[in-house]
């Protein structure tokens, strides 16, 4: 996640603007060694996104790894509210896992599309969450490391899928980027929603600088 200093999440309604290169050139290293990059359905209606690896040198990287050319995209909607003209579901290299309750499909879709839902991964008991539109994220894990051997998992928000992830306790470590901007007004924090309880302690594991914004990487202990 990238912030302001101030722990705005978007200006303007973007995280692009906050980062600087150094972020960008570490956001595209994280994606490159992970099973799974997890996002939450209103980060890839606004961010529009595409191919998760689109440098041949890190699809290259990759391999040479053990890892398969493009993570697998794993995109949290509830509602299964997916414009199918977003790039990454127009891409016919990328493999797609929709976690929804929706009993509905993606049309028209040219990428590789697959549907995970609760019934698929666990018993109703599983799936007691705070708001109905809100899937238990636990079982659907599980379900991604039993059926498509996903050992790894980057998840890059948005804020509502992190107090979702946060609240279960299925985060082990956050990547924070903070920049020298004041964004007071502009979008909610990294994490979004009711109050986290109780709230996350976490311990800093490095600090690196590049003109004048600060990398942080947090351990979330368990
Ligand atoms: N600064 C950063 O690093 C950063 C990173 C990512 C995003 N952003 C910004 O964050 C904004 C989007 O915020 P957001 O909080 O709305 O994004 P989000 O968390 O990506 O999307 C929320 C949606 O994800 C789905 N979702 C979340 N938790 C779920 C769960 N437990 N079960 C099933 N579905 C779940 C739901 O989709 P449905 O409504 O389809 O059911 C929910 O409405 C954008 O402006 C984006 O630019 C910033």
């Amino acid at each position: 996640m990238v912030a302001t200093a101030d722990g705005r999440a978007t200006i303007d309604g973007r995280s692009g603007p906050i980062g600087n290169e150094a972020d960008r050139e570490l956001f595209h290293e994280l994606r490159a060694q992970v099973d799974a990059v997890l996002v939450g359905a209103g980060t890839v209606r606004i961010e529009r996104y595409g191919r998760l690896v689109r440098d041949p040198e890190r699809r290259r990287r990759r391999e040479e790894a053990g890892l398969a050319p493009d993570p697998l995209a794993v995109i949290a909607s509830a509602r299964l509210a997916l414009p199918p003209d977003i790039p990454l579901l127009q891409d016919p290299d990328s493999q797609v896992v929709i976690l929804t309750a929706s009993p509905a499909a993606v049309e028209g879709s040219r990428a590789r599309v697959d549907y995970l839902r609760p019934d698929d991964v666990s018993s109703p008991a599983d799936q007691r969450e705070e708001r109905p539109e809100r899937l238990a994220l636990a079982p659907m894990l599980r379900g991604l490391r039993s059926a498509y051997g996903v050992g790894t998992i980057l998840c890059e928000g948005g804020p509502v899928l992190n107090r979702s992830l946060l609240q279960e306790g299925l985060v082990d470590e956050l990547f924070l980027s903070v920049a020298p901007t004041l964004g007071a007004g502009h979008g909610s924090g990294i994490v979004d929603g009711p109050p986290l309880e109780p709230p996350r302690a976490m311990e800093l594991v490095s600090v690196m600088e590049a003109e004048g914004h600060l990398f942080l990487r947090f351990r979330l202990p368990v």
